[in-house]
């Protein structure tokens, strides 16, 4: 099946100023309308390299507990290894379109598969979302489909293959110290979500030039379902989290990676450090990218609150209102993933 790609939309010489319907959000959701420009609180940035555990534990530990998000830097990855990663995606998108198609998502009985070059279809009522993307997993070996894997640039596969080995050990590093956080053992959360299986899917996120970004959205709100997302920016800003019932701009911080807490945190710190909702907009001249990666477990682990924090922190019932209340989100989330790839609303 053909689909429609938005690189080619914004290519098309549509009428000045204006953007197919499809892409028009409710008044509620259009970022010209609801981003707050009010004095605005600064998401936090954390020092990776601070020599003082105790300090890191206490700076992440309160951006998780009242952000869900922040940015590090000193993060020990080196700039070239985050440039090259940034210079072969952009080389892939940049690619003509039947090139980019040999990565295509693959279509399965019902839904297509998640890994690969794909832009998300027009469901029911639903907008359309002003970006197009690549999935692959770039961790552990196991999980790896190379013929997901761009063949071009030639150099696409050795700067993700040098990009994940350093990732590894800034997300160790923050596992560790958000498990301090919570005053647990420092493995205690890596070995809840899976230990060495956890699972690295990177996105990389395409959103061209739109003529009309105060009426659209890149992504539309939303919570990731990860332990952690790992993101790498470019220069053009675009991310807004809600905070305080409001829509504030993230600022871009030349090679910070911004940290999002997913949904699992949340679950196993028993809603005490919260997952973040957010949103992407996008920019009238410039195309903006991004490169998460979704830290998860394996699919077939089931994750609950952990048992230390529920019996030290909350009364049972408490507990397992929160739990309850999580599953529910999470079962929603999924029903609506699954309804998604079978083309319903
Ligand atoms: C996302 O949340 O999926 C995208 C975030 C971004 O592009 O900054
Ligand atoms: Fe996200």
């Amino acid at each position: 099946m053909e689909v429609e790609r938005v690189q080619a939309i914004a290519s098309f010489s549509i009428p000045a100023d204006t953007i197919p319907a499809e892409f028009i959000r409710p008044e509620t959701e259009q970022p010209g309308i609801t981003t707050y420009h009010g004095p605005v609180p600064e998401i936090p940035t954390v020092d990776f390299g601070d020599p003082d555990q105790e300090n890191l534990v206490r700076m992440v530990s309160d951006a998780s507990r009242e952000w869900g998000l922040f940015q590090i830097v000193n993060h020990g990855i080196p700039n070239e290894v985050i440039e090259k990663l940034q210079k072969v995606g952009r080389e892939f998108f940049e690619l003509p379109q039947e090139e980019k198609e040999t990565v295509a998502r693959k279509p399965g009985v019902n839904s297509f598969t998640i890994e690969g070059y794909g832009t998300n279809l027009k469901k029911g009522d639903e907008k359309k979302s002003w970006v197009d993307f690549l999935f692959h997993n770039i961790w552990p070996a196991s999980r790896v489909n190379y013929q997901f894997w761009p063949k071009n640039p030639p150099a696409y596969r050795e700067a993700n293959e040098i990009y994940a080995q350093h990732l590894k050990g800034v997300v160790d590093k923050l596992l560790k110290t958000i498990s301090q956080g919570l005053g647990l053992e420092g493995n205690a959360i890596k070995d809840a979500v899976g230990g060495e299986e956890l699972e690295y899917l990177l996105k990389i996120n395409y959103y061209p030039p739109c003529p009309r970004p105060d009426l659209t959205l890149g992504v539309p709100a939303h919570t990731d379902m990860s332990v952690v997302t790992v993101l790498v920016p470019n220069e053009v800003p675009g991310l807004q989290v809600f905070k305080d019932d409001r829509w504030f701009d993230a600022k871009y911080i030349p090679n910070a990676l911004i940290i999002h807490i997913g949904d699992q945190i949340e679950i196993l710190s028993n809603g005490k450090y919260k997952s973040v909702l957010h949103r992407t907009t996008v920019n009238k001249e410039k195309t903006r990218m991004s490169w998460p990666v979704f830290c998860s477990p394996p699919a077939e682990m089931v994750i609950g609150p952990l048992p230390q924090l529920v019996i030290e922190d909350s009364p049972s019932k408490e507990a397992n209102e929160i739990y309850t209340q999580h599953l529910k989100g999470v079962v929603d989330k999924l029903l609506k993933t699954i309804s998604q790839g079978l083309g319903l609303e």
